[in-house]
C-alpha cells in the first residue's frame, strides 16, 4: 500500500491525529462526492422530489447489492438500515418472548445491544446471561457452550468487541448454536471492513452493523442481514410476516436513500486498495508495532489481545494507577490525539483504532505523548 496516496483520499486526516475510527471513521473524498451528487440532484438540479425518491431508491438498491457481495450474502438477505440499533431492534422486536427465556451476551457489549436485551428483561422477564470474554477463542467458545441451557432463546454478541477489539469466535459459536437450535444475532460494528466478514460462511441467523465506523461510509447508514432460513421465524413488528419477501420487509422506515451512494463508493475505494484482507494486514502490522512500543513504556499495560486468532487493529492500553478517562482527555487536549476511553475494561484504559490509513509517524507521536503521561503518573 502506498500510504501517502491512500491518505490523500481522506482529507480529515489533516485535522489532528484521528485514532477513533472505531467511533466514527473518516469519510473519503469519494464518499463525500457520491453523497453530495445525490443531494445536489434535489437541491441544485431541482429534480422533482418524488422522482428524486425513485432515483435515490435505485442507488440504494445498487448499494445493497454491493454490500451483499461484500459480505458473502444473497441480496435478499440484506436490508439497508440507518444504524446498528435499527437492525438489532428489528430482530429483537420480531422474535417472541416468554418469561424465563434466556439471552446470552458477552461481558464486553456496547450499551446499544446491552440495553436492548435489558429491555427484554424488563418487559418480558427474559434472563440475561453474560459470557466472560477471554483472549483465547477456545475459552470463549467453551464458556458459551457451558452457558447454553434448554431455555436459551438467543445468542446476541459482538463479532469484534467494542473496548478491546477482540475477535469473538463467531463461526464456531454459530455452529454450536445451530446444533442446539438457538438463533444468533451479531453486532458487527467493529468487524465489518476491519476483518473479512463472510456471512454465508459464518452461518449466523442475524447480523446488524452500521457502515460509518471501519467501513468509512456516511453516518446514517447500516444494514441488517437475515439469513434465508431465519426469515421463516422472524415476524417483523410493523408488517405482516411474508416469508417469501426478502429481508427488506424487516425495516420499514424511509431513510435518506442518497446516503447509500456513499456506501457503494466506500466499498469501491476499499477494493481499489486491495480489499479488506490488505486493509487488515496493514492495520495488523502497525497495531503490533504499537503494542511493542507500549511494552517498552514503564507503567503502560496493553489490554488488547496479542493472539493472531483474536487480535485486530484496535489497541487498548492503560496507564497503571491513572483513570482511562483522564488519559483520554489529556491526549485530546494536549496533543490533539482523538481516541476514546474504555468503560468496560478493568483497569479503565484508552482505545486506539489503528486503521490502515494511520501513519507510523502518528503512532510515534501517540507513544511519545503516552510516555509523558506515564511519567507524570497518578494524577487526581
Ligand atoms: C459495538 C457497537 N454496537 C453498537 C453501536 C451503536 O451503533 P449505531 O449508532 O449504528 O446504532 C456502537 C457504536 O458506537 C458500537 O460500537
Amino acid at each position: 500500500m502506498n500510504l501517502e496516496e491512500i491518505r490523500a483520499h481522506y482529507p480529515g486526516l489533516s485535522r489532528g491525529i484521528q485514532l477513533n475510527t472505531g467511533g466514527v471513521g473518516l469519510p473519503s473524498r469519494e464518499v463525500h462526492a457520491a453523497v453530495q451528487a445525490g443531494f445536489d440532484q434535489l437541491y441544485e438540479e431541482h429534480v422533482p422530489p418524488i422522482e428524486w425518491y425513485t432515483l435515490t431508491h435505485q442507488a440504494a438498491d445498487t448499494a445493497r447489492a454491493r454490500l451483499a457481495a461484500f459480505l458473502g450474502a444473497a441480496e435478499s438477505e440484506i436490508t439497508l438500515t440507518v444504524s446498528t440499533a435499527d437492525g438489532l431492534a428489528a430482530v429483537i422486536g420480531g422474535l417472541s418472548w416468554e418469561p424465563g427465556d434466556e439471552v446470552l451476551i458477552t461481558s464486553e457489549e456496547h450499551p446499544v445491544p446491552h440495553q436492548a436485551v435489558i429491555g427484554l428483561q424488563e418487559r418480558y422477564g427474559v434472563v440475561l446471561k453474560s459470557v466472560e470474554i477471554d483472549h483465547d477463542p477456545a475459552v470463549v467458545l467453551e464458556r458459551t457452550g457451558e452457558a447454553l441451557t434448554p431455555r436459551t432463546r438467543l445468542i446476541c454478541m459482538s463479532h469484534v468487541t467494542t473496548d478491546t477489539g477482540l475477535v469473538v469466535p463467531a463461526e464456531e459459536i454459530c455452529r454450536l448454536a445451530r446444533e442446539r437450535g438457538v438463533p444468533t444475532l451479531w453486532d458487527g460494528c467493529h468487524a465489518v471492513a476491519q476483518i473479512p466478514v463472510d456471512l454465508g460462511e459464518m452461518g449466523c441467523d442475524y447480523y446488524a452493523s452500521n457502515c460509518y465506523k471501519w467501513m468509512l461510509g456516511p453516518i446514517g447508514t447500516g444494514f441488517l442481514y437475515v439469513s434465508e432460513e431465519a426469515r421463516q421465524g422472524l415476524k417483523p413488528l410493523l408488517r405482516p410476516h411474508d416469508p417469501e419477501a426478502g429481508a427488506a420487509q424487516y425495516v420499514t422506515s424511509t431513510p435518506a436513500y442518497a446516503l447509500y451512494a456513499g456506501v457503494a463508493a466506500t466499498i469501491d475505494l476499499m477494493e481499489s486498495f486491495g480489499g479488506v484482507e490488505a486493509i487488515q494486514r496493514e492495520s495488523a502490522r502497525k497495531a503490533e508495532a504499537l503494542k511493542a512500543s507500549f511494552d517498552a513504556v514503564p507503567g503502560v499495560l496493553v489490554l488488547s489481545s496479542r493472539r493472531p486468532d483474536s487480535q485486530t487493529g484496535t489497541v487498548t492500553f492503560a496507564i497503571e494507577g491513572v483513570d482511562g478517562g483522564q488519559v483520554s482527555t489529556a491526549l485530546k487536549e494536549r496533543w490533539q490525539i482523538v481516541q476514546r476511553a474504555t468503560y468496560l475494561t478493568d483497569p479503565s484504559g484508552v482505545r486506539i483504532s489503528v486503521a490502515f490509513y494511520i501513519s507510523e509517524a502518528e503512532l510515534d507521536a501517540l507513544v511519545e505523548a503516552v510516555k509523558v503521561l506515564a511519567a507524570e503518573g497518578g494524577w487526581e
